[in-house]
């Protein structure tokens, strides 16, 4: 598989996705997330994933401003926070984090999680806006295949991306699959466990084959599954560490034997019973 850190997958509405990218989670307002950023552009990343909720928005945005990379070469994501759902609202959230983005529109906008009852007449927001130009694409994320289902009979617009969390422990392989035949691309969130299986002696005995990183190997695994991956770091040793993935392919024995590890881990939301 020829992949590489300018790899892009193409998304259902034509728009290029840098198949790795940086999130910024739990990165510090001010200069931790500005440095995150820089370093990334610096390691190669095109890609930023943040978020309303991250309350970093102002600080990607100081960082991009700081960069040597021409704006549109760089992949900005950001998401619809669960208490601004419905028409109106989301319309005002999108324009609010334009504002705090510095950008006249955001390549991909995601309702963060399915929140109940509102989050149709919050897809038709997230519709009029890509129909605006305030998003080039738009998708969303905690979304099951019982959500994607609902969606996909009730609108005309079939979501770009399902940004879910991902990772050999939580291998959510039906899930992939609906997606891969609806045409719409999953992203990997929190695909490093948060670190809390990166000393797994099973992931770690796998690594250690490929003379990686458990974090390579996951990061890897990952985009062999064809996933857009966004792991997490402040550290820029540990940035450049996780985009240094692209010398090395895990082989289908091992592909098969990380599959094996799932045990339904999750490390952040189940949005399972979400009516
Ligand atoms: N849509 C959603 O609901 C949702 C939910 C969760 C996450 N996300 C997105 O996905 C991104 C990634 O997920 P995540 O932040 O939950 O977790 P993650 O990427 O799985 O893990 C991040 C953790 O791993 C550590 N780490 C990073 N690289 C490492 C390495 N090479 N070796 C050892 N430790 C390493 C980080 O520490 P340091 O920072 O200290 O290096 C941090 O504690 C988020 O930032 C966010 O953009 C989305």
């Amino acid at each position: 598989m020829s992949l590489s850190i300018e790899s892009k997958i193409k998304l259902n509405s034509g728009v290029m996705i840098p198949a790795i990218g940086l999130g910024v989670y739990q990165a510090q307002s001010g200069g931790e997330t500005r440095n995150a950023v820089l370093h990334a552009i610096k390691a190669g990343y095109r890609h930023i994933d943040t978020a309303k909720f991250y309350a970093n928005e102002k600080d990607v945005a100081a960082a991009l401003r700081q960069a040597d990379v021409p704006r549109e070469h760089i992949f900005i994501a950001t998401k619809l926070w669960n208490d601004d759902h419905g028409y109106d609202k989301t319309i005002k959230a999108c324009n609010e984090s334009l504002k705090r983005l510095d950008l006249p529109f955001v390549d991909l906008y995601l309702i963060h999680y399915p929140v109940r009852k509102l989050r149709h007449e919050s897809w038709r927001a997230l519709e009029t806006l890509q129909d605006e130009g305030k998003c080039r694409a738009i998708g969303v994320s905690n979304y099951t295949i019982r959500h994607m289902d609902e969606l996909l009979q009730k609108s005309k617009t079939v979501p770009a991306v399902n940004q879910v969390e991902f990772h050999p422990y939580l291998y959510q392989k039906e899930l992939l699959e609906f997606c891969d035949t609806n045409n719409i691309r999953m992203e990997a969130y929190s695909p490093l466990t948060k670190g809390k299986k990166l000393n797994d002696p099973k992931l770690e005995a796998v690594a250690k084959r490929y003379n990686k990183s458990s974090a390579q190997i996951l990061i890897r695994w990952a985009l062999q599954h064809g996933l857009i991956v966004i792991p997490k770091s402040t550290h820029a040793e540990r940035i450049r560490e996780n985009a240094d993935v692209y010398d090395f392919e895990i082989s289908p024995e091992d592909m098969d034997l990380l599959n094996s590890f799932h045990c339904n881990y999750r490390v952040a939301w189940d949005p399972t019973n979400e009516p």
